[in-house]
């Protein structure tokens, strides 16, 4: 690509991305109800070193000192997730004002540092209230969210302009009903496709309530999207590619944006759909949120839910200092061919929802966390983003997972995302050298760099 790309477009978001489970804490607190996730927390084996959310970086007290890392950094959005759980502590019926009111004081206070709140309904936290009857297996639960949805529309919709209705569809409905990587941990196939296609429905749902009630909304949806790649060149590892990145790449944005299910789920999924359904999933939509870290390999697993599981990356794609922190391949040229694709295939704008690197990152003797490795994958995979945008990807935000080092789901606290450094015993914040570099490239692409 040429050396000198054009400059960023006027208006082009720059942001960090957090989620409510993984940084509030404050787990009892308020009246909040138990999640799925405070669940897989006290299940044996659920997370590493039995580590759960009940703290986490203590974000529902420490907002304001949060808002503050940030503004100093010059970010001008911020996506979080709202807690279903907070805000009805049984999933639907009574309502908990105190949860309520954290997100109006988080909300009021980014708006007085100038930083614009992006909301996404759903980062994983079903109540367990709701899972209890029957989760996303059960065709309720489109209604259970269409509700949830029209309670945060009408309480925040004055000043949250920007909503996002999942985050990351896929990961949760598979690692939660397929492979057993996350909450609730069924493995089942005909749960699997009710919940893709019950979730599908929900989105829809909320995308109407939130057109109906939102004045000039904004509204996305978050998709993972990772090319999926035989782990080796065999007709099984073929087979096992394919149906994978269905399940992981298609089964969401094909029928919301394109109105379809990709072919082998189509017909997998059939006797779970009903006449007009499709048409209630393909809402119109703003913007396509991508999440992206690097490629999935993908290998034969006869014994798996669906005979396919994770294969190992080949050295080649293993072998940078970023890949062996976060136990990734590194491969910014799939990311600039993924948002190629993406255009193509979707044509909406799109924004980049998450992108970021993990590490073990500890202060050294003089309390700085330095970072290398995050900020080579950063400007690597900047760059990537910036030719395809020179290629004719119409990319219009980008935001870092993550604000802080946090609760990383099945891993616990041992890998961190953070361009803020969390010491989880005093809660203490640091940023790192890769708060600097994102700041500096911030001021860069806005003076027109
Ligand atoms: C995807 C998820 O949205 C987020 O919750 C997770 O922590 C990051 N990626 C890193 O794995």
């Amino acid at each position: 690509m040429s050396a000198t790309p054009p400059p960023y477009p006027q208006g082009f978001v720059w942001g960090v991305s957090t989620s409510a489970y993984q940084i509030e804490g404050a787990a009892a607190e308020d009246g909040r109800g138990p999640s799925i996730w405070d669940t897989r927390c006290r299940t044996a084996g659920g997370v590493v070193n039995g580590d759960t959310g009940d703290v986490a970086c203590d974000h529902y007290h420490r907002y304001a000192e949060d808002i503050a890392l940030m503004k100093g950094m010059g970010v001008g959005a911020y996506r979080f997730s709202l807690s279903w759980p907070r805000i009805l502590p049984r999933g639907r019926g009574a309502v908990n004002d105190k949860g309520l009111d954290f997100y109006d004081r988080l909300i009021d206070r980014l708006l007085e540092a100038g930083i614009e709140p992006w909301a996404c309904l759903y980062h994983w936290d079903l109540p367990q209230a709701l899972h209890d009857l029957g989760g996303w297996a059960s065709r309720d639960s489109a209604g259970w969210f269409a509700d949830y949805a029209a309670l945060c529309a009408r309480r925040y919709g004055d000043r949250v302009k920007r909503w996002a209705t999942f985050n990351e569809f896929s990961v949760f409905t598979l690692f939660g009903y397929a492979i057993p990587w996350a909450a609730p941990g069924i493995t089942d196939r005909v749960q699997h496709l009710r919940a893709i296609h019950h979730v599908n429905l929900a989105h829809g749902a909320g995308v109407d309530v939130l057109r109906a009630l939102v004045p000039q909304a904004s509204i996305g949806a978050i998709h993972n999207r990772q090319v999926v790649v035989p782990e080796t060149d065999t007709p099984e590892n073929r087979e096992a590619a394919a149906l994978l990145d269905e399940h992981w790449n298609l089964v969401f944005p094909d029928p919301q944006i394109r109105g379809h299910y990709p072919p082998r789920t189509a017909e997998a999924i059939e006797p779970h759909v009903q006449p007009g359904d499709m048409a209630r999933i393909a809402r119109p939509v703003d913007w396509f949120g991508l999440n992206h870290y690097g490629p999935i390999f993908a290998k034969t697993e006869p014994e798996r839910t669906w005979g396919y599981g994770w294969g190992n990356a080949p050295a080649a794609a293993a072998n940078s200092e970023a890949s062996r922190a976060v136990g990734w391949a590194i491969f910014p040229d799939a990311f600039r061919e993924e948002l190629l694709t993406i255009s193509r295939r979707y044509r909406l704008p799109i924004v980049v929802t998450e992108n970021g690197c993990g590490g073990s990152d500890a202060p050294d003797a003089g309390g700085a966390v330095d970072d290398p490795h995050r900020i080579a994958y950063l400007k690597t995979y900047n760059a990537a983003m910036r030719d395809a945008m020179a290629l004719g990807a119409d990319v219009r935000g980008y935001f870092v997972w993550s604000l802080l080092d946090n609760f990383e789901w099945g891993n616990g606290y041992g890998q961190r995302f953070g361009l803020v450094h969390v010491d989880f015993k005093t809660l203490k914040r640091t940023p790192k050298a890769s708060s600097r570099w994102y700041a500096d490239l911030i001021r860069q692409a806005r003076a027109g760099g």
